[in-house]
This record gives structure tokens, C-alpha cells and sequence, in this order.
């Protein structure tokens, strides 16, 4: 028995060394220390021993188990050192490869523009809304005193879905929507996408973007309409612009005029930008139609505003520059990255 016990201390001793990971290391205990293990048999046979060899036996059976799992643990904790270096070195990080860049990205020249022109506009107390895309022609027609027989409802310019509704044509509409909902003072400027059946070429595009403006309270005149203008156009293209007023025709505003500034580019003198007039046309522009005003419920006689309308599209393509209105629309990144 005693020959038996130095046996598996001596097992212990030579085989462990050999064992190569956890899984042969439990089949290794299992085998000295389990329940069916070689120890546990030893110590089964304690009972035929004298009452002399007894304590002897026991005490040598305890040494051997205590050095037995000191071993076991010893390997145990050299396998697992073992095994956190193989992983340490599978997760090893070359820090001196080069980082992956990530390309910070930046606004669309469309936008650039219309953060600046809102900017402009929020700073005279305007506030920016947005209305629907598809439109009833009400609004988009009737309701801005536009007749039932003007070309600007034909069918070559206006996406109909059916009689009564439209892709709006401008962003007009939302006069009407604004006023119907609010009481004077009003205030606001409505940027948005609007549609026109358009061939599309360098300058037409059959979806575009417009920004319109609307004023309405007591007192407003066309020297209100001026000035806010005058220096809403000093403000976006730089001190020294002029503005100049020219009569037109709009259905819903009453005198109207577009408004033209003197070319950014060559202060005035003709050249490329403005094709050689000097004066850049940006947008239309009148007093509230009191026909418009009496459709939503507002009193012309008591009331009076201005409106205007901008096309966003052209006048980024005026301010950076750019020949192809097409460009805004194609998302080729080689172009887009320059406005930062
Ligand atoms: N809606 C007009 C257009 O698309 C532009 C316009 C002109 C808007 C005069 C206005 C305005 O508000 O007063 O051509």
C-alpha cells in the first residue's frame, strides 16, 4: 500500500509536466484524485490494514493527496499563463500601422446657402416653416388668386395627380396655409422642394428649391418691402451690393417687381457672372394681394404685408460660381467636397 501511495505521488511528480492544457489537466485529476481515481482506490483498502499500519498509511495517503493537488494547481495556474500569452499575442496591436482616415463629411452647397439666407432672416424676426410637398391646387393656384384659365396650371408646367391635387409649383402655397392659420403680425420664410415639368438642362431642373417670404401687419408698405430686401441682398452678397426694383406681373401681389443686385462679382461694371449687365436678377416680390389677404380671412383694409419668393438653386449657383445646376443634383463627391 505504502509502495502503491509512492507510486502515484511519483506519477504525479514525471506526468503532470507533460500535460498540455485544462481539459488533459481534469482528466489527469479525475484519474489520481476521482472518485473511481487511484487514491481513492488505495484508501478503500485502508480498512484490512493492522490497527499499528493504519495511522501511518493515513498520514502518508494525506501527504500524497495535499502534494498531489499542489501539483495540480501549480499546472494549473502555468497552463493558464500559457494560454493568456498565446491569446495576448493573437490580439497584439500594431500600433505604428497607419490609421483608417474617416472623411469628415460637409454640407451641401444647397444648404450652405440656405442656412445663410435663413440666418439673414431669422435675425429680422422671421421664423422658418415647412409646408407639403404635394399640394391641393387650391392652394398652389386658386387660393394665391391665380385664374382658372393661366398658363402656369398647364398641363406642360404642373405634375397633377388629379384635378385637385398637385406637386406644387412654388412654394407660394404656404402664404395661404400660413395666413389661414395664424393671425397677424406674421413673419416667416418657407424654404422647400417645388416641381415644374422641365426638361432638365444647365438651367432647368424639374425639381428645385425656393425660398418665399411673407409679411402681414398693420401698416406694411412697399418701403417695408424695399428696405427688408435691400438689405437682406447686402447681407448675403456684401455691403456694397445695390438692389434695383423692376415692375412685373405676379397674380397674387399688387404692385409686384422683381428684384435684381448689382453683380458681387464685378460690382457692376458687366462681366461673366452677371453676363455682362452688371445686375443679377434674385427673386420676385410684391404686396399681398388684398384679394389673397380676403381668401384667409384677413381684412385688407385693416392689413397689408409683402411677400417674395427666390429661387435657392440659382443664387448658390450664382454666389459659388457654378455653370451646371445639374451638379447640385448628382451627388459626385469630387465636387460636393469643395464647400467646406
Ligand atoms: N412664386 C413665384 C414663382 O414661382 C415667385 C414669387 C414671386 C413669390 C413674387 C412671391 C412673390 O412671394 O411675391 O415664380
Amino acid at each position: 500500500m505504502k509502495r502503491q501511495l509512492e507510486e502515484i505521488r511519483e506519477i504525479a511528480e514525471k506526468e503532470l509536466v507533460q500535460v498540455e492544457n485544462m481539459n488533459q489537466l481534469e482528466e489527469f485529476r479525475v484519474r489520481l484524485l476521482g472518485k473511481k481515481g487511484l487514491l481513492t482506490q488505495v484508501l478503500r483498502g485502508m480498512g484490512k490494514l493492522s490497527k499499528e499500519e493504519r495511522p501511518e498509511i493515513g498520514k502518508l495517503a494525506n501527504e500524497v493527496r495535499s502534494e498531489v493537488e499542489r501539483r495540480l494547481d501549480e499546472q494549473k495556474d502555468l497552463l493558464k499563463t500559457k494560454e493568456n500569452n498565446i491569446r495576448l499575442d493573437k490580439e497584439r496591436i500594431d500600433v505604428t500601422l497607419p490609421g483608417k482616415k474617416k472623411r469628415i463629411g460637409n454640407r451641401h452647397p444647397l444648404t450652405l446657402v440656405l442656412d445663410e439666407i435663413k440666418e439673414i432672416f431669422l435675425g429680422m424676426g422671421f421664423s422658418s416653416v415647412e409646408g407639403p410637398e404635394v399640394e391641393l391646387s387650391y392652394y398652389n393656384f386658386d387660393a394665391l388668386n391665380v385664374p382658372e384659365n393661366h398658363p402656369a396650371r398647364d398641363l406642360q408646367d404642373t405634375f397633377y395627380f388629379n384635378e385637385d391635387l398637385v406637386l406644387r409649383t412654388q412654394t407660394s402655397p404656404m402664404q395661404v396655409r400660413t395666413m389661414e392659420n395664424n393671425k397677424p403680425p406674421i413673419r416667416v420664410i418657407v424654404p422647400g422642394r417645388v416641381y415644374r415639368c422641365d426638361e432638365i438642362d444647365a438651367t432647368h431642373s424639374p425639381v428645385f428649391h425656393q425660398i418665399e417670404g411673407l409679411i402681414v401687419d398693420k401698416n406694411i408698405t412697399m418701403g417695408d418691402l424695399k428696405g427688408s430686401l435691400d438689405i437682406f441682398a447686402k447681407r448675403l452678397f456684401g455691403e456694397n451690393t445695390k438692389t434695383r426694383f423692376r415692375p412685373h406681373q405676379f397674380y397674387f401681389t399688387e404692385p409686384s417687381a422683381e428684384m435684381d443686385v448689382s453683380c458681387f462679382a464685378c460690382g457692376g461694371e458687366g462681366c461673366r457672372v452677371c453676363g455682362d449687365e452688371g445686375w443679377i436678377e434674385i427673386l420676385g416680390c410684391g404686396m399681398v394681394h388684398p384679394n389673397v389677404l380676403k381668401n384667409c380671412s384677413i381684412d385688407p383694409k385693416v392689413y397689408s404685408g409683402f411677400a417674395f419668393g427666390m429661387g435657392l438653386d440659382r443664387i448658390t449657383m450664382i454666389k459659388y460660381d457654378i455653370d451646371d445646376l445639374r451638379l447640385l443634383f448628382e451627388n459626385d463627391l469630387r465636387f460636393l467636397k469643395q464647400f467646406k
